[in-house]
């Protein structure tokens, strides 16, 4: 076996990248308050912010967009996605919608309101974001080592089943939404669920009544962990695996964005005929008729192949080793990470990196704009950030980790690209001790993250 990863593809078009310098950099970032969301695409170099939506499409997905029908009722694209959808999850009802939060914001509007409580291992920030807005409360629940960055358990992203059966003991079954599996766990380190935890969930749903939903929007990555780590599912293909996934829960929000390997797109799929048509109605008013919801007919062709495609055998292989690449590089030159390394993303431990700075001066935000000045690579915070509240003396309550997540996009970046990250981080890591601390100086209510400004301590960087 040779050790190089080759890409199983050949470029057939390209994008130039403007190549930056340090000092362009640092007026790009002040420009941007210091927040990399509010960088122009054109400053950055590398651009790690999301896996989402950012997959280069395939010859057989751009011949599929000169294929799609835009009938507004019933087109072809439509039942091409419809029906992969179908079969992937077995699901009756599927109801497309132009992202995963378009989704979110449907399923969760019908199930959630004042006095409702919604479980998951961890919910993703416009997940909470959608079910807070009804009125809800959203908890997360991790296994205790999902939240230990050096942990390796090789499930990290389970939920904690002990956990889940207390908080629906102690409010009573009908109070609970649903209880949401999101695979892979995002938030929590792009960390894999097992098919056995899935199952325990399961059989909790039951016992209380509860509605189980999968926020499935990386489940062919989590099929490649079950294949690796979990017994018994060497003899499966992911795709398999996957199917057996949906088959434990009750529906399905997708973001298509991620393994859907296009650039926009989603659905909600749904076993419950009831919850279908409560469902349907609200798309029809606020995303499109139920047969493209806000999506053109070339979108939905698209999203039919790239669900085929994304369980190809040799491309999960390659996508799943070079995301381990990068985490491995930057394991061995001492980088402090989230451990073992995840599916769509490489996860820096901010706070081991810089221990300088405490969590309410947001070592994650510091890392993120060192990592942009440097190398011009735009990352995510992950931590305090994203996910920090203010008590009632409006003192920050920290997130439990603070994190930085290189995301990678899907058959986007060479290994030479890698490469040069890697060499960035050298840098980096030599003149950690220097850096300090960020303040925030401007924030929204919602999603403070994408917007919000900020300012260095020691005023300038
Ligand atoms: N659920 C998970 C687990 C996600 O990671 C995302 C998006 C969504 C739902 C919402 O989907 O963006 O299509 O509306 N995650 C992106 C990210 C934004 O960068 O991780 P969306």
């Amino acid at each position: 076996m040779y050790k190089t990863i080759i890409e199983p593809f050949k470029i057939k078009m390209v994008e130039p990248i403007a190549v930056t310098n340090e000092e362009q950099r640092i007026e790009f970032l002040e420009a941007a308050h210091y927040n990399p969301f509010q960088l122009d695409a054109d400053s950055v170099m590398i651009d790690f912010l999301t896996d989402s939506g950012t997959s280069a499409m395939s010859a057989e997905q751009w011949s599929g967009i000169m294929r799609g029908d835009e009938a507004y009722a019933g087109s072809r694209s439509w039942q091409r996605m419809e029906e992969v959808v179908k079969k992937l999850t077995g699901f009756e009802f599927v109801l497309p919608t132009h992202q995963g939060r378009a989704a979110e914001r449907i399923i969760y509007s019908a199930l959630g309101g004042e006095g409702k409580t919604f479980i998951s291992n961890t919910h993703f920030d416009t997940t909470r974001a959608n079910i807070e807005f009804t009125g809800s409360e959203a908890i997360d629940i991790p296994i205790p080592e999902g939240t230990q960055p050096q942990s390796l358990h090789p499930f990290k992203g389970n939920m904690d089943v002990t956990k889940l059966r207390s908080i629906i003991e102690e409010r009573g079954g009908e109070s609970i939404g649903a209880v949401i599996l999101t695979v892979t766990n995002n938030s929590g380190g792009g960390q894999p669920v097992s098919m056995s935890n899935a199952k325990d969930i399961r059989s909790i749903c039951d016992e209380f009544d509860i509605l189980f939903l999968l926020d499935c929007c990386r489940v062919a990555e989590n099929a490649y962990f079950i294949r690796e780590r979990e017994d018994g599912y060497s003899e499966l293909s992911y795709k398999q695996i996957a199917e057996q996934m949906f088959r434990l829960t009750d529906g399905a929000v997708m973001s298509a964005k991620k393994d859907g390997l296009v650039n926009m797109g989603g659905f909600l799929a749904l076993k419950n005929k009831e919850l279908a048509v409560e469902c349907t109605n609200v798309l029809i008013i606020t995303e499109g008729f139920s047969t493209y919801g806000g999506l053109s007919g070339r979108d939905m062709e698209a999203i039919a192949i790239g669900l085929e495609e994304v369980f190809d055998e040799k491309y999960l292989e390659y996508r799943m080793k070079s995301t381990k690449y990068l985490g491995d590089g930057l394991e061995a030159m001492g980088v402090p990470l989230l451990l073992p390394v995840g599916g769509h993303a490489v996860y820096i431990d901010a706070a081991r990196f810089y221990p300088q700075i405490p969590a309410h001066e947001y070592p994650g935000q510091a890392l993120a704009c060192q990592l942009y000045l440097k190398g011009g690579i735009r990352a995510v915070e992950i931590g305090s950030v994203m996910f920090g509240k203010y008590d009632e003396q409006g003192e920050l309550i920290p997130s439990p980790m603070e994190l930085v997540r290189l995301a990678i996009p899907r058959r986007v970046y060479t290994q030479s690209h890698i490469e040069y990250v890697l060499e960035v981080f050298r840098d980096l890591k030599n003149e950690k001790n220097e850096i300090s601390g960020y303040k925030i100086t401007e924030e929204p209510r919602f999603l403070r993250h994408f917007t919000a400004h900020f300012e260095p301590l020691k005023g300038r960087v």
